[in-house]
């Protein structure tokens, strides 16, 4: 009996060591952490159960009947952070490289289907060289198999995907297909084709960083959502991240116990916004005076920064926020801020997060390269994913809510429960300028007159009063005031039940 408990524990040993010494040294030397380091830092400290250590490739072609090496390069199983349930799989790329074969991918989708029973996020913690070459398309298909499960899963339980090294061609679907992807810097990549291929093609010469690095993807194709220093910062901060989401879309999100009052007063915010309309502020500071203990968690914060989308909490629960920066492009609405912000609405809407959107948009950017680009489209993109969301939506207007995007940020048009604006709103077709140039077009060469105008329109449009007098705004509230009035909104919304019509899946603007 002894030997066979110790010929156990020699093959889990055998196991653990995946690839061996040599590339366990290779990988730390490039600054990696193995993927049992990974999980290990991942997870609560000795909660992580291992799952099928000991599957092993079938596959007889190039030599690859003498190569076996149990798990087949990934690991895969469930633990808990922060004490809540979650599965992982983390490729080791010290085995073939992390490649996927065909029971590598089978690993994936066990661990996949147990999360979907029992409603549990999924995170994937990616670092491969793609199809197990020697397979051919058992492993095409067994990439498939994953797809498939990745789109079945979406809105029902959250899907991170941590990308530590290599990810390449057919392989960036599935992350692409997850709600969060991170990078690390320097150590990963992500594309459909390499910079070999590229350069074939089309006769560009660009390196693998430049192509799909963690700056590329978190600041020019908004790919990825967040890049991290190192392995370590990545897990630490997937940590926090999930302590925003619920396990899956059957419950509410984990309410944290919170010493910040919620009628906390901020004196500060009724000077925020400046005298003059043109000037900007940072909206990020009205987010951290409102939110529980300052603390926010922004998702894509180095794309389209004109929008700022993340998550807070309030009296201990998450909700979701939408921002316009007028720091960036004055806050403006264009392709890029209409597609990540609707993208986040959306996620909001599938998990329950409430969402609270601060306004302040002076419209659409206008010119060629927007509209070439089919801002119409795109903008349609977060019209419709506030049009659609469901849950409690709370609205504060800071100052310009101009045309239409006054409409598509969550306006009460748009089912907004609650919408407050600020004594600074402007609440407009356009601003008193443009507004004037158009419809006092013959008064145009005489400066006194058209600056009369201009004033009375301001008197008469530039305020928060005209909407107020429908309805459209709740109430006109002291910006000091914002955090309580929010939290009192929330508090009343919170058991809000509304439902959209039957429908196989509606046709967003895609
Ligand atoms: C089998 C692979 C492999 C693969 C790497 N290895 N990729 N084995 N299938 N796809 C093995 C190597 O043979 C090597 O084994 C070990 O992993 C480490 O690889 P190295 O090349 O030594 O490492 P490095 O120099 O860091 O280069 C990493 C790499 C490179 C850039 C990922 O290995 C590479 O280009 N691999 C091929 C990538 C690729 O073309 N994949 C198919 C993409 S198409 P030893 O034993 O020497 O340690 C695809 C389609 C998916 O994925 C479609 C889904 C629909």
């Amino acid at each position: 009996m002894q030997e066979i408990l110790a010929k156990l524990e020699e093959k889990r040993e055998g196991a653990r060591l995946g690839g061996g010494r040599r590339r366990i040294e290779a990988q730390h030397a490039r600054g990696k952490l193995t993927a049992r380091e990974r999980i290990e830092l991942l997870l609560d400290p000795g909660s992580f159960e291992e799952t099928d250590m000991f599957v092993e490739h079938r596959c007889t072609d190039f030599g690859m009947a003498e190569q076996h090496i149990p798990g087949d390069g990934v690991v895969t199983g469930q633990g808990t952070i922060d004490g809540r349930l979650v599965f992982v799989f983390a490729q080791d790329f010290t085995v073939f490289g992390g490649s996927l074969s065909e029971a590598h991918a089978e690993k994936i989708c066990k661990i996949m289907d147990r999360a979907m029973k029992v409603g549990a996020p999924v995170i994937g913690l990616n670092d491969s060289g793609g199809a197990r070459i020697q397979e051919g398309v058992a492993s095409l298909a067994g990439y498939a198999e994953v797809f498939q499960r990745n789109v079945l899963a979406s809105g029902v339980i959250p899907q991170i995907s941590v990308i530590m090294g290599p990810c390449a061609g057919g392989a960036v679907y599935s992350p692409a297909m997850t709600d969060f992807i991170c990078m690390v810097k320097d150590s990963s990549y992500m594309f459909v084709t390499g910079p070999d291929v590229v350069k074939t093609v089309t006769n560009e010469i660009v390196t693998a960083e430049e192509l799909g690095g963690a700056t590329t993807h978190t600041q020019r194709s908004g790919v990825a959502d967040l890049a991290f220093e190192n392995d370590v910062e990545a897990l630490s901060e997937v940590r926090r991240l999930l302590g925003f989401l619920p396990s899956s879309n059957r419950e509410k999100p984990p309410v944290r116990p919170t010493d910040d009052p919620a009628d906390r007063e901020e004196p500060s915010l009724d000077t925020l916004v400046p005298d003059n309309p043109n000037r900007p502020y940072d909206m990020k500071e009205l987010i951290l005076k409102v939110v529980d203990e300052a603390e926010f968690f922004e998702i894509a914060p180095d794309f389209a920064k004109n929008i700022v989308t993340g998550f807070a909490r309030i009296e201990g629960a998450p909700v979701g926020i939408v921002a316009n920066q007028p720091m960036v492009l004055a806050g403006c609405l264009d392709i890029d801020s209409s597609r990540k912000a609707a993208r986040f609405v959306r996620f909001c809407d599938c998990f329950e997060i409430p969402i609270l959107t601060f306004v302040d948009v002076p419209g659409f950017l206008p010119g060629t390269t927007q509209e070439y680009g089919g801002i119409i489209k795109h903008g349609a993109k977060l019209l419709y994913a506030y049009a659609e969301a469901t849950v409690p939506k709370v609205t504060v207007i800071t100052r310009k809510a101009y045309g239409g995007a006054y409409d598509v940020m969550s306006s009460k048009h748009l089912r907004g429960d609650v919408n407050y604006a600020w004594p600074t709103a402007e609440i407009a077709v356009m601003g008193p300028k443009g507004a004037v140039e158009i419809i006092f077009r013959s008064d145009l060469g005489d400066p006194v007159k058209i600056e009369q105008r201009t004033q009375d329109y301001r008197e008469r449009f530039a305020n928060p009063f005209v909407a107020a007098h429908r309805g459209f705004i709740d109430d006109v509230i002291m910006p000091r005031g914002t955090r309580r009035r929010i939290a009192q909104s929330l508090r009343w919304l919170a058991n809000k039940k509304l439902a959209n019509p039957w429908k196989k899946h509606g046709n967003i603007p895609l």
